[in-house]
C-alpha cells in the first residue's frame, strides 16, 4: 500500500478492508505500526473520539519514531505548535483566535482575486491548445491565493513556489530538501511576521491580510505569540497547499472521465445556475478526495474501535477516502453523481479539526473547475488514463501531471 501503483486506484483494496478489516493494523513503509479505520460510521467516531490525541507525544514509539511522524521539518523549526498537532484546551484556543482572523467572510471577499487569478493562469495556456494542468494550473493557483490571504508580497510569492514545489514533488520522499525549504519558509514568515507586528504597532488601521490578522486578533485579551503566527501561517500553507492542488488535479481528472456528469455541469454553468458547481465540487470531495487519510492521531488510553482492542500509544489513521465510498452510507457509492445532495462526507475530516479553510478549498475548487470548463469548453485527456502517474504519499493522493488538449482560444 501508499506505493504510486496503488495510488493510481487504491479503492478495490478499501473496499475489501471495509468488509474483511475495517479496523485493521499494518505497517506502513516508514516501519510505523498503525491502525486504519475503513468503515464511515467507525471513521466519523474516531474522528470525534477525545481519547484520540494529535499529539505526537502519546505516540508509544514517539522517543524512537521520532521523525517519523508529522510533517519533515516542522520538529526542528520550532513549528510544531499548530492546530494539527495539538488537543483541548490548547486547541481551543489556538482555533477561536485563528478562527477571528480567518472568517468566512475575509474569503468572500477573496473571491474577485481568485478570479483574476484563475483566468491569468488560464491565459498562459489557453492559446496554446495543450497544457499540463497540474504544472500550469492546479499547483500555482493555491499558493498564489495563500500568499495572497497571509500578506506574502508578490515578488516574494514565486520563493514560496519554489518551496511548495519542492515539498509536493519530494512530499514522501527523500526528507533532506523538504526539510530544507520549510527551514527557508519559516525563517521568512519569522521575518515577515515581525515586519508587519512592527508597522501594525499603534496603527488603529483595519486588519488588511491574514498574518496582521493574527497578530491582532485577541480573545479576553490574550494573543499569539510571534512563533504561534509563524506556526500557524507556516500550517494554512502546509494545510491549503497540496489538498487544494489535489482538488483541482482530481476534480478536473474526474470530469474529463465522465462525460455525461460534464456536460450536465457546463449546460448548468451556461444557464448561470451555481447549484450543481456547489454539489458537484462536494461530490467531487467525496469520490476522489485530495485527502486519503487524516492526519495522525494516538490513542490516550486502550479502547475499543470496531470490535478491535486499541493500545494506549497506538497510532490510528482514518482512511478518509475509503469511508467516503462505504455502501453502508452512500447509495452507489462508486458512482460519480454531481447532484448527490445528502453528501455529508469526510474529505474535510470532522469534529474539532474539521477543515478550517474548507470555504477557501470550496472557493477556488468551484472557481477553478467553472472557468476551467467555460473557457475550454471541448477540454480532453490528452493522454490515456493508465499513462498517468499518481503522487502516492500517506496522507496525500493526486496527479503528477495532468495533461489535456482543448482548441485554442483566440
Ligand atoms: C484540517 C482537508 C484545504 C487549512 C483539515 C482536515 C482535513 C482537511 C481532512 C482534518 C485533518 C484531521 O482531522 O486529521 C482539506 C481539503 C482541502 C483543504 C480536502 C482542499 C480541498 C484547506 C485550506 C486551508 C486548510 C485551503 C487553509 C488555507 C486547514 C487547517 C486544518 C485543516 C488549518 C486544521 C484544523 C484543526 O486542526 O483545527 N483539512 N483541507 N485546509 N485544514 Fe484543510
Amino acid at each position: 500500500m501508499f506505493t504510486w501503483e496503488f495510488a493510481s486506484d487504491p479503492y478495490p483494496a478499501y473496499a475489501w478492508l471495509r468488509e474483511h478489516a475495517p479496523v485493521h493494523r499494518t505497517a506502513l513503509p516508514s516501519g510505523v505500526e498503525a491502525w486504519l479505520v475503513t468503515r464511515y460510521t467507525e471513521a466519523r467516531q474516531a474522528l470525534a473520539d477525545a481519547r484520540l490525541s494529535k499529539n505526537p507525544v502519546h505516540h508509544s514509539e514517539s522517543a524512537h519514531g521520532k521523525g517519523k511522524v508529522g510533517i519533515p521539518g516542522e520538529r526542528s523549526a520550532n513549528l510544531m505548535t499548530h492546530l494539527l498537532n495539538i488537543d483541548p484546551p490548547d486547541h481551543t484556543r489556538l482555533r477561536r483566535l485563528v478562527s477571528k482572523a480567518f472568517t468566512p467572510r475575509r474569503v468572500a471577499e477573496f473571491a474577485p482575486r481568485v478570479q483574476e487569478l484563475t483566468d491569468h493562469l488560464i491565459d498562459g495556456f489557453a492559446g496554446r491548445g495543450e497544457a499540463d494542468l497540474i504544472h500550469e494550473f492546479a499547483f500555482p493557483l493555491p499558493i498564489y491565493a495563500i500568499c495572497d490571504l497571509l500578506g506574502v508580497p508578490r515578488e516574494d510569492q514565486d520563493d514560496f513556489r519554489d518551496w511548495a514545489g519542492m515539498m509536493i514533488r519530494h512530499g514522501g520522499g527523500p526528507r533532506g530538501g523538504v526539510a530544507r525549504s520549510v527551514k527557508k519558509m519559516r525563517g521568512y514568515l519569522a521575518e515577515l511576521i515581525h515586519r508587519k507586528r512592527e508597522t501594525l504597532e499603534g496603527t488603529p488601521a483595519p486588519d488588511e491580510d491574514l498574518i496582521s490578522g493574527l497578530i491582532r486578533a485577541s480573545d479576553h485579551g490574550e494573543h499569539l505569540t510571534e512563533n504561534e503566527v509563524a506556526a500557524m501561517a507556516f500550517i494554512l500553507l502546509f494545510a491549503g497547499f497540496e489538498t487544494t492542488v489535489n482538488l483541482i488535479g482530481n476534480g478536473t481528472y474526474q470530469l474529463l472521465r465522465h462525460p455525461a456528469q460534464r456536460e450536465l455541469l457546463q449546460k448548468s454553468l451556461a444557464a448561470g445556475d451555481t447549484e450543481l458547481l456547489t454539489t458537484g465540487v462536494e461530490e467531487l470531495l467525496r469520490f476522489d478526495g485530495p485527502v486519503e487519510l487524516a492526519t495522525w492521531r494516538f490513542a490516550t488510553e486502550e479502547l475499543t474501535l470496531g470490535g478491535q482492542r486499541i493500545a494506549e500509544g497506538d497510532p490510528v489513521l482514518v482512511v478518509l477516502a475509503a469511508a467516503d465510498r462505504d455502501p453502508a452510507r452512500f447509495p452507489d457509492p462508486d458512482l460519480l453523481d454531481l447532484t448527490r445532495r445528502d453528501n455529508q462526507h469526510l474529505g474535510y475530516g470532522h469534529g474539532i479539526h474539521y477543515c478550517l479553510g474548507a470555504p477557501l478549498a470550496r472557493l477556488e475548487g468551484q472557481t477553478a473547475l467553472a472557468t476551467l470548463l467555460t473557457r475550454l469548453p471541448d477540454i480532453r485527456l490528452a493522454v490515456e488514463p493508465a499513462e498517468l502517474r499518481w503522487r502516492g504519499g500517506l496522507i496525500m493522493r493526486g496527479l503528477r501531471s495532468l495533461p489535456v488538449e482543448f482548441t485554442s482560444e483566440r
